[in-house]
């Protein structure tokens, strides 16, 4: 008895010395889904030309995207069309956005990825086509002229939001999504965050996204809408983007824009210091955030010949993209799969630690202070729930060498004893003090974590 008071005394002081843990939850998103969604991304081949526009088709794509259903064993179900799959300069006779005919047909493509239980993705940017401006908005005698200001810079207009059939512009290609059966929308160059793009934005755009969540739900089906990119994250725009968006990007694109690799770990650092610091802010503004980050694509898949990261890193990427809450949409060649990649990927007990971070998305919590900076070795947490559930996150993110990275339960803002399973080390142990690990640069563990039974 005795002992056990010296002991809780001790925790008590460790905790009081650090900031107390402010558990933050994701909660029910503005589309009524309570997961991030879990696919693929046609980006992240195709930003380097790796898969040529000429291959950039319903044929090819088709082929790819089964492997969701056969070697992803449907466990990350989005087929994701990035830029590219429709008319560039015009839309139909309404003006609305269509598909080019000799690429995709895109009712055809989504009836035949839904008989196979999988979900359609496509890509848009914001404004009506400049060379629609004679074109009438379907279901009314307003010309496309009328709701536009002068030219974005990406072959389409400023769009008036104060003019009312803007509104019944965006409806008019929500329907149409809707019927050709599309299930996620990712509307790309959104303002204020995606400034320094060498076009020309309006510097706020979020009436745009409120306009796109509109005419959504005035359809009945489901779209996810995800906003691109490196989104401004203070609390009124934050506020607008929670409360219309299912997702949102934290960074730049994430791709080397090289034929291969796709990616290195640099960009994979600054994607995390951006995730890091769009936590810190969701962790100030909210207790429910209500919207998923969004990291960009993910290189678990290929070995390192295409993806430029060791299997420690893409572990390690795994692992921070299901500590986050974000989007798993792989940027891979889904058609050159690596045994251990796969492994990964359909690993049971990671999926199982997705279900649960994707309400709990993790924080950082210094080893030593309990701090939430970026630090060369660190620690997150995600949770605890309460029923006591958490996952913690250890991190070696230095290319120097080997190094233990400790951090104590006061640091990580719990108490009490648990039992921890290392997910991908596949073993247990409870402990009341500390996690600990010894981890390479570029390697990372991810522990779940259990109240211990008595
Ligand atoms: C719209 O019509 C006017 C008048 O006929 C013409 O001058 C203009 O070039 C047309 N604009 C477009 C984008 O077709």
């Amino acid at each position: 008895m005795f002992l056990l008071s010296i002991a809780s005394l001790g925790l008590v002081a460790v905790a009081a010395a650090t900031t107390p843990l402010k558990v933050v939850k994701i909660g029910t998103t503005p589309d009524g889904t309570t997961a991030p969604i879990r696919g693929w991304n046609s980006w992240g081949t195709q930003a380097g030309k790796y898969l040529g526009d000429d291959d950039y088709n319903e044929g090819h794509v088709t082929g790819i995207c089964d492997r969701l259903a056969s070697d992803l064993r449907g466990n990350y179900k989005l087929c994701g069309l990035d830029s590219g799959w429709s008319v560039g300069d015009h839309g139909d006779d309404y003006g609305r956005i269509n598909y080019d005919s000799n690429k995709f047909v895109i009712p055809r493509f989504a009836s035949y990825l839904h008989g196979k239980k999988l979900l359609m993705g496509i890509y848009i940017v914001p404004g009506a086509f400049l060379n629609d401006f004679n074109k009438t908005i379907e279901g009314t005698s307003t010309k496309i002229s009328e709701i536009c200001g002068g030219s974005n810079g990406l072959a389409r207009c400023q769009l008036k939001y104060d003019h009312p059939d803007t509104q019944k512009w965006i409806d008019s290609n929500a329907r149409q999504f809707a019927s050709w059966g599309v299930d996620y929308i990712k509307l790309d160059f959104i303002t204020p965050g995606s400034n320094d793009n060498g076009v020309n934005l309006p510097s706020d755009e979020s009436p745009e996204v409120q306009m796109w969540h509109k005419a959504i739900k005035k359809t009945g089906r489901k779209m996810t809408l995800a906003i691109s990119w490196k989104l401004d994250r203070s609390k009124p725009y934050f506020d607008i983007w929670r409360a219309n968006a299912d997702s949102m990007r934290v960074d730049q694109d994430i791709q080397s824009y090289s034929h291969t690799p796709f990616t290195d770990w640099s960009r994979v650092l600054r994607t995390l210091t951006n995730y890091l610091e769009w936590i810190n802010a969701a962790v100030a503004h909210y207790d429910t955030v209500r919207t998923h980050p969004n990291l960009d694509t993910m290189y678990v898949l290929n070995a390192g010949d295409l993806s430029g990261l060791s299997l420690d890193q893409r572990r390690s990427v795994f692992i921070h993209w299901i500590g986050s809450s974000a989007e798993l949409n792989l940027g891979d060649d889904l058609e050159r799969p690596d045994p251990q990649g796969l492994a990964l990927l359909n690993d049971r007990d990671a999926l199982a630690a997705a279900a649960f971070t994707a309400n709990y998305p993790m924080q950082p919590r210094n080893p030593g202070s309990g701090g939430n900076a970026w630090l060369a070795q660190n620690a997150w947490i995600a949770g605890p729930s309460p029923a006591g559930e958490f996952i913690a996150v250890l991190a070696n993110y230095d290319d120097a060498g080997t190094k233990t990275v400790s951090a104590s339960f006061g640091d990580l803002g719990v108490s009490g004893r648990y039992t921890c399973f290392d997910v991908f080390g596949k073993k247990s142990s409870t402990t009341s003090s500390r996690l600990s690990a010894s981890l390479n640069g570029g390697q990372s563990v991810m522990y779940r974590c259990t109240r211990a039974k008595h």
